[in-house]
C-alpha cells in the first residue's frame, strides 16, 4: 500500500483521474471498477472534462460499479445506476451496454451476485477498481464484520451508513434502503490495482485506522492491506491522524511513477 497526500480535495480528485486517464490511454480495453459517493463526483467531472477537451476515449472500455441499493429502479434518482448515468456515463463516450451494476430489482438476489460475479470474471477481472471509504470502513457497501473473502452478495447497512447516505435522500434517513449488492471484500482483492480517493476532516479518523491500523473486518477498507498494488490518495485534510506523512510525503516528491504528476 502507497499514500499519496495532495494538498486540497480537488488536487486529490484530479490525480485519482490523471491515474485512471493515463490507465485508459494505454489500455483502452481497460476494465475499470467504479463508486459512487460524494467524494467521486470530482473524479468524473475531471474525467468528462478530459472526454471533451482531450479526446479521453472510453469507447472500449467495460466498467463495473462496486454496489446497488436493493429495491431501486435503475431511473430513481437515487439509483447508483442513476447517478453514473448523471455523472460519467451520460457525459463520455463510453458504451452503454459496456457499463455494469448489480440489479437492485433482481427477483433472486442470490443469482443476480453470482451472475455479476460470473461477469467480472468473463470479463477477464477488473484491471483497475476505484473505492471510497465509508465512515464506517466500509469500501463498497463491505460493512463491518464483512468477511475479507467475500464476494458479491446483498448485505444490511449501517445505521452510520444510513445517516452518512441520508443527505441524498432529502436528509430523510427512513429512504434509504436497508439493504444493497455489494462486490465482496475477496472481489475487490483480486482486481488488479486498487485506487482509493478520501477527502474532508470526516475521514481523518477512518483513513488513519484502516491504512495505519491492524488488518480487521471491523474496517473492511483495511483489507486493502494485502492487496499488492494499492494506492490511497487523499487531501490534508483526510491524512491529519496519519502518522507516516513524512515518508509518504518523501515517496510523491521522489519515487520516479510520481514524477509527472508533481507540480
Ligand atoms: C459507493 C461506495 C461507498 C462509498 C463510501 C464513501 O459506491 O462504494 O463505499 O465510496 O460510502 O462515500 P462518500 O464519498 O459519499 O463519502
Amino acid at each position: 500500500m502507497e499514500v499519496i497526500i495532495q494538498p486540497t480535495e480537488d488536487a486529490a480528485s484530479l490525480l485519482v483521474a490523471r491515474l485512471i486517464a493515463r490507465e485508459l490511454r494505454g489500455h483502452p480495453q481497460l476494465v475499470l471498477g467504479l463508486a459512487t459517493g460524494r467524494t467521486m463526483e470530482r473524479v468524473y467531472d475531471h474525467l468528462s472534462a478530459m472526454h471533451q477537451d482531450e479526446g479521453l476515449d472510453f469507447s472500449l472500455c467495460t466498467t463495473f460499479n462496486l454496489d446497488e441499493y436493493i429495491g431501486l429502479a435503475p431511473d430513481d434518482p437515487q439509483s447508483y445506476r442513476f447517478y453514473m448515468n448523471h455523472h460519467l456515463f451520460g457525459r463520455v463516450n463510453i458504451d452503454p451496454r459496456n457499463t455494469h451494476l448489480p440489479d437492485g430489482l433482481a427477483k433472486d438476489i442470490k443469482a443476480e451476485c453470482a451472475r455479476y460475479e460470473d461477469l467480472i470474471r468473463d470479463c477477464g477481472g477488473v484491471d483497475l477498481q476505484l473505492l471510497g471509504i465509508g465512515r464506517s470502513g466500509h469500501i463498497g457497501f463491505n460493512e463491518p464484520l464483512s468477511a475479507l473473502r467475500s464476494r458479491t452478495r446483498d448485505k444490511a447497512l449501517t445505521p452510520e451508513t444510513i445517516a452518512q447516505n441520508a443527505p441524498m435522500f432529502g436528509g430523510d434517513p427512513t429512504r434509504v434502503p436497508r439493504r444493497a449488492i455489494t462486490m465482496g471484500v475477496g472481489t475487490i482483492l483480486d482486481s488488479g490495482r486498487c485506487l482509493v480517493l478520501a477527502t474532508g476532516p470526516a475521514k481523518a479518523d477512518i483513513v488513519a485506522r484502516a491504512v495505519e491500523g491492524p488488518i480487521t473486518s471491523s474496517i473492511t477498507a483495511s483489507a486493502l492491506q494485502l492487496h499488492e498494488r494499492c494506492t490511497v490518495i487523499v487531501d490534508e485534510a483526510a491524512a491529519a491522524q496519519l502518522k507516516g506523512t513524512d515518508y509518504y510525503r518523501w515517496i510523491f516528491a521522489n519515487e520516479p511513477e510520481w514524477e509527472e504528476f508533481r507540480p
